[in-house]
């Protein structure tokens, strides 16, 4: 090969924005000090991988009614609460993505899905990060002990198609993407080109050869898969896990699925012999909740298709001066602000003196507007200092004069609130059968003794 003159690039970390000069900012996403010197490949990456399951080769533009439906074999693993975030089981020769913030559990997950699906055929675990003998206390400590699962200490990408070549796996796992390299890239492993060639290569590999392909991915501090956005769209699956460390639960949710909804999750208990499935989630998210305790709540919200209970906590007190601190965890930031406004309109709470912060118990993030009604009553059940009646449960999203606005899927909500023996506020009939239509009556309704007195918060 003929050594010219090394160009460099910049490239944003965040997004994969490419400048020749360096930048404070990123004009592309806005990040700042996420550019780091790369040098630019000697020649573009030749082949693109095909995203298509149409075979993309065609010469003529078909009629469509003429083109010929396959329908993906499918490996069903056996988790159950899995093979239904997958849509049915894993499609053979898919690439999925495994993402998630380090410890939280992925390569212990991979080595038990490993175990599963090591009857289908050959299993390729390629570690770049653990020794072969860290993955083996840890396959002992799990109880995977399958011939057919084989384990290589890389990083080489190039190296990894050899084996393949040589082997014919059914299923390579790659852990993980940032620890893995191609040489002919020569920015450093785990820089956005080597992330996003890396993944490109493997999809190559897995589609030209109809291997089922599994690649771990870390997650930066914001929650975003390290690596630009284009990762996401060559693989054909994204899945995070996600949680609280503090907590032993794990969610498994579908960010993309080509083959499947997206949204979908699995809970899983991390236990001493790894994770387990949680196959009645509502009843596992409330089993800590305080009872009697001003400042929780029961939510029923929808992640993907399915209902599940959660706790909304809150806690309302005294700001000790200055501006006073809004802190969320599991929901927006904004919407926070935007309750906080209603409730010191319409209840007239003196929220500008108070500090107020809200949790989502067992660090499950809350993306959907359902969630509104439960955190605006658990922070008037923290201020006023009285706990929601034990048996409520609640949804809804507000409007700016505090009305109750309806949700999706409300009955699948309502019955999965019926079927764990709470009631929904919505249906109370406290109101002569009618729906409530307000926060206010929601909240009068949900705690225990009548309210009236103010700056019970403590402080
Ligand atoms: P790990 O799978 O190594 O995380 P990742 O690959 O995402 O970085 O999980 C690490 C954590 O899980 C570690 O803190 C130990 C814990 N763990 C268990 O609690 N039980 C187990 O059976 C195993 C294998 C790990
Ligand atoms: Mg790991």
């Amino acid at each position: 090969m003929i050594m010219g003159k090394k160009k460099t690039v910049y490239i944003c970390q965040s997004c994969g924005y490419k400048t020749p000069k360096w930048a404070g900012k990123c004009p592309e996403c806005g990040e700042w000090g996420t550019f780091v010197e790369e040098f630019q490949p000697e020649k573009p990456s030749s082949k693109r991988p095909s995203i298509s399951w149409i075979d993309t080769s065609s010469e003529k533009p078909v009629p469509i009614t003429k083109i010929e439906k396959i329908q993906k074999e499918r490996f069903k693993t056996g988790i159950d609460e899995f093979d239904k975030v997958t849509g049915g089981g894993i499609v053979r020769g898919s690439v999925s993505l495994l993402s998630g913030e380090p410890g939280i559990g992925k390569s212990t997950f991979l080595l038990q899905l490993s175990d599963k699906m090591a009857k289908y055929g050959k299993i390729l675990y390629v570690t770049a990060e653990e020794s072969p003998e860290q993955i083996s206390l840890r396959a002992e400590r799990l109880n995977v002990k399958n011939s057919n699962l084989f384990i290589y200490a890389t990083g080489n990408l190039e190296e990894v198609k050899n084996i393949v070549e040589q082997m014919e796996p059914s299923f390579i796992i790659i852990d993980s993407i940032q620890t893995a390299y191609l040489t002919v890239i020569e920015s450093a492993a785990g820089s956005v080109s080597q992330v996003r060639e890396g993944t490109a290569f493997l999809t190559n590999l897995s589609k030209s050869k109809g291997i089922t392909t599994f690649i771990v991915g870390h997650v930066n501090k914001e929650g975003n898969i390290a690596g630009p956005k284009v990762l996401e769209h060559i693989v054909d699956a994204v899945y995070q896990f996600e949680g609280d460390r503090g907590y032993n639960f794990r969610i498994l949710k579908s960010l993309k699925n080509r083959f499947g909804s997206t949204g979908e999750i699995a809970v899983f208990k991390m236990e001493k012999m790894g994770l387990k499935e949680i196959k009645n989630p509502s009843q596992f998210f409330l089993s800590h909740r305080p009872i009697g305790k001003p400042g929780s709540v029961i939510y029923c919200g929808i992640e993907g298709s399915r209902p599940i209970l959660l706790e909304v906590q809150a806690l309302v007190t005294r700001a000790a001066f200055g501006t006073p601190q809004r802190k969320a965890k599991g929901i927006d930031m904004n919407r926070l602000s935007i309750i906080v406004a209603i409730l010191e309109k319409e209840l007239g709470y003196p929220l500008r003196n108070f500090d107020v912060f809200v949790n989502i118990a067992g660090g499950v993030k809350i993306e959907e507007p359902g969630v509104d009604l439960p955190v605006a009553v658990a922070i008037a059940s923290s201020y006023e200092g009285k706990p929601v009646k034990k048996e409520i449960a609640m949804f809804g999203e507000l409007g700016l004069s505090g009305e109750i606005r309806g949700v999706k899927l409300e009955e699948v909500r309502e019955k999965e609130i019926e079927r764990n023996s709470f009631y929904s506020i919505r249906n109370s009939l406290q109101k002569n059968n009618n729906k409530i239509k307000f926060m206010k009556e929601a909240v009068e309704i949900s705690l225990e003794a009548l309210y009236g007195e103010y700056n019970k918060g403590s402080g």
